[in-house]
């Protein structure tokens, strides 16, 4: 019986054993059995029925072949793997080729190396560049490498940025990871956020999540167009990210809105406007993460099916919309989360782990809420989740088109701390209206014009 006890009890008998099992096996599956469980080559193993299986014409037995070569380290026949790398097509095995001939950390192989970066597939390139990047200070590949910085595929751009230039653009930071600025704290500023961002560092936020004005949707969202509508999205995103904390996120809250028709003569129009202000958002530095879907009850939303239901023609089908869209975005790095995480303290860590009950899925089914006076608030779950599913207890949650200001209150009451813009007189008087009476509290909410806000930086 084939099994990996056998494979291994063979491996360690007579040299030459497992070649007999391997040359006298026809069955396809078997015998890439036997390859996928060869284990550690010992010592002065005889590797030769490997070589002769790169002819074989089973893709998977040619992968395992020179995976196994690859294990023989310096003592693998280069000659026969860029034989094999130049006539073969699929790109797993050419892969492993280049990993094979990287694993042998031999100077001798750099040109061979060198050749595999003018290779036509982005994988090949970064299996090239990690055999490379083993043979640190060296010149001659720095010289090699740098210039693929440039290169049209966006991972080997990463690799090198984070390689030779991340270091270089490095910037000083001020205040450690997990601190804010005291002036950012629990403050409200009513004003435009472009002019109120002007007056906040680098680096100073956590968390932005936010729900941008609708384009033409509502009276106080009145655009010349579409187009510099998304352009002043793109000018508050930027801004947003300079002073976003590294590899900290950013949460847009949008759907595709409709502008009715003029009169019975014309359509109406359909803007999809999570899909338009995504590449803004990737171009400028942030890196997407997720699409989570909001999800509201069909008697929440307004009608648009009427029509349908009374003549059922086709192409005059029109959906009732109860979804709305979260994208998420982090700012781009090349620290992995686990950075972000390590800067907090035990106790933090402890204090901010989700509890039971926290949503599994990407679709958040949760009641929307109308309000007396602002017509497009968060409910309160919605911000609650993405407030502590995207921070730590004491950090600073920034909304840059605060509304009734529900991102701030949510914020407080789970041990955040808040910085909100709104520009419009009648919603930041009303935010004021809403917020509980706190003398005791050392970050007790302030409501500024933009000229005092100005005034507590100094
Ligand atoms: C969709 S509402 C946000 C509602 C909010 N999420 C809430 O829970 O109440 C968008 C808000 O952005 C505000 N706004 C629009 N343009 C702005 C700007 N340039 N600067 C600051 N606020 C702005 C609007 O007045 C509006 O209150």
């Amino acid at each position: 019986m084939l099994s990996k006890e056998f494979i291994t009890d063979l491996k360690f008998k007579k040299t030459g054993e497992i070649a007999k099992l391997v040359q006298n096996q026809h069955d396809v599956g078997k015998l890439i059995f036997v390859l996928e469980n060869l284990g550690h080559l010992p010592i002065g193993f005889n590797a030769d029925f490997l070589y002769d299986l790169l002819q074989h014409q089973h893709t998977q037995v040619r992968f395992h072949a020179v995976k196994n070569i690859a294990k023989l380290n310096g003592k693998s026949d280069t000659k026969k793997l860029v034989e094999l790398y130049q006539q073969e097509s699929e790109t797993n095995v050419r892969r492993e080729i280049v990993s094979a001939i990287g694993r042998q950390r031999k100077i001798t192989n750099k040109t061979i190396l060198f050749s595999f970066l003018k290779d036509e597939d982005p994988k090949i390139v970064c299996q090239a560049i990690r055999g490379l990047l083993v043979f640190e200070h060296d010149k001659e590949v720095e010289k090699h490498l740098k210039p693929l910085i440039n290169h049209q595929n966006e991972m080997v751009r990463t690799i090198i940025y984070k390689e030779y230039f991340s270091k270089e653009n490095q910037t000083v930071n001020v205040l450690p990871h997990t601190e804010t600025y005291r002036f950012l704290k629990n403050v409200v500023i009513h004003a435009d956020v472009l002019d109120a961002l002007k007056y906040v560092p680098d680096e100073s936020v956590h968390l932005t999540f936010t729900s941008p004005p609708y384009y033409n949707a509502r009276d106080y969202s009145i655009y010349q167009s579409y187009q510099a509508y998304l352009e002043f999205l793109e000018k508050v995103f930027i801004e947003t990210h300079r002073i976003t904390k590294e590899g900290r996120f950013l949460i847009v809250n949008t759907s595709p809105i409709i502008i009715p028709r003029v009169s019975r003569s014309h359509s109406s129009k359909r803007y999809p406007i999570p899909f338009d202000l995504h590449p803004y958002l990737v171009k400028n530095g942030w890196e997407f993460i997720d699409d989570i879907i909001w999800l509201k009850p069909e008697a929440s939303v307004k009608n648009r099916i009427g029509g349908f239901m009374q003549h059922r023609k086709p192409l005059g089908y029109k959906p009732n919309s109860i979804t709305e869209y979260l994208m998420v975005y982090r700012k781009s790095t090349e620290k992995l989360l686990d950075w972000n995480m390590r800067s907090y303290d035990f106790k933090t860590i402890e204090a901010s782990k989700v509890e039971d009950g926290y949503e599994t899925t990407n679709v958040w089914k949760i009641d929307p809420t109308f309000d007396k006076i602002h017509t497009a608030v968060f409910p309160v779950e919605l911000c609650r989740r993405v407030i502590q599913y995207y921070s730590y207890k004491g950090d600073l949650i920034f909304d840059p088109f605060a509304g009734s200001g529900t991102v701030g209150r949510t914020a407080k009451s789970i041990g955040r701390l808040f910085f909100l813009t709104e520009k419009e007189t009648e919603y930041f008087n009303y935010m004021q209206s809403k917020i509980k009476p706190n003398i005791f509290n050392e970050n007790i909410t302030k409501f500024l014009t933009l000229k005092q806000f100005i005034e507590t930086i100094k």
